[in-house]
C-alpha cells in the first residue's frame, strides 16, 4: 500500500496522487452505500455483469441489453425526491428489474404497488428470494409483482404510473417500450412519470408530446405528464 502510494507520487506528483486518493475513497464510499440495503435486509442485490449467458438469457434481445447492476442507492433516492409526487397515488414499474433493489426501495418509499419486469431467469429467481425476505421484514410494504418476460411484452397497467429505467436496453427495445407506454396513455390519460437513469435513449421520451422534462442531469432524466 505504502509502496503503491510512493510509486504514484513519483509518477503523478502530489496533486495527481491526491486526486486518485479522492477518487478511490469515493469509489469505496459508493460501494459501502450500495451494500447498505443488503446489510439491512439480508438480501442479495449486488454484483455487476453483462454476460447474458451467465444470466441465462438466450432470447433475441440479449444483444440489445446492457447487463445487470443494481441502482446506486443515493442516486435512486435523489431521483425519487425529484419526482415530487405522492407515491401512494402511483404504481411503480421497473423495466429490467434485475435482483429487485429498485423495486424494494420503491416499496419502502410508499408506492401503492410495484411491478418488476425482467427477462433473465437467473436474476428473476434471485429477486423472488429477495422479495420474500424483504416482505417478512416489511409486512406493511406494498405488493411487489415480478414478471419474467421481455420488457417489450409487458402490458402497461392503466393506473397512475412511475416508469423507471436504469439503462436496461438500447433504442431498438426502448422504442417499442416507449410506444407501448404512449399507446397506454392515449387509451387512459392519467398521471404518468418517467425516471430514466443513464438516459442514452432520452430523445425517445423527449419526443413524446404528453411528457415534459422536469429535471435532468448527466445521470438521469425525469419526465412528467403535462
Ligand atoms: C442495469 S440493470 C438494472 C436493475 C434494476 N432496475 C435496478 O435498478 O436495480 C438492467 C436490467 O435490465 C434487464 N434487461 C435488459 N433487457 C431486458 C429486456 N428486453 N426485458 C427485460 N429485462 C431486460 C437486465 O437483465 C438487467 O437486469
Amino acid at each position: 500500500m505504502i509502496n503503491a502510494f510512493l510509486r504514484h507520487l513519483r509518477t503523478d506528483g502530489l496533486r495527481g496522487t491526491l486526486a486518485a486518493l479522492i477518487d478511490f475513497s469515493q469509489h469505496l464510499w459508493r460501494r459501502w452505500a450500495d451494500a447498505s440495503f443488503d446489510r439491512r435486509y439480508g438480501t442479495d442485490t449486488q454484483g455487476i455483469t453483462d454476460d447474458m449467458t451467465e444470466l441465462g438469457v438466450f432470447t433475441e434481445h440479449r444483444l440489445n441489453a446492457f447487463g445487470y447492476e443494481g441502482i446506486q442507492i443515493p442516486v435512486f433516492q435523489k431521483m425519487l425526491r425529484e419526482l415530487k409526487l405522492d407515491p401512494s397515488e402511483y404504481a411503480f414499474v421497473d423495466f429490467g428489474s434485475g435482483k429487485g433493489r429498485a423495486l424494494m426501495m420503491a416499496a419502502e418509499y410508499g408506492f401503492a404497488r410495484t411491478y418488476g419486469v425482467e427477462f433473465s431467469p437467473v436474476l428473476h429467481e434471485i429477486a423472488q428470494k429477495n422479495i420474500a425476505i424483504f416482505g417478512q421484514r416489511n409486512p406493511r410494504a406494498c405488493p411487489i409483482e415480478l414478471r419474467l418476460q421481455d420488457a417489450m411484452e409487458f402490458s402497461i397497467p392503466d393506473e397512475n404510473l412511475v416508469c423507471f429505467f436504469y439503462n436496461p436496453f438500447d433504442d431498438k427495445v426502448m422504442r417499442q417500450v416507449v410506444g407501448n407506454i404512449a399507446d397506454s396513455y392515449a387509451r387512459h390519460p392519467r398521471k404518468l412519470a418517467v425516471a430514466y437513469r443513464n438516459p442514452l435513449c432520452a430523445e425517445l421520451f423527449d419526443n413524446l408530446g404528453f411528457l415534459q422534462l422536469v429535471s435532468s442531469t448527466h445521470r438521469y432524466h425525469i419526465y412528467k405528464s403535462r
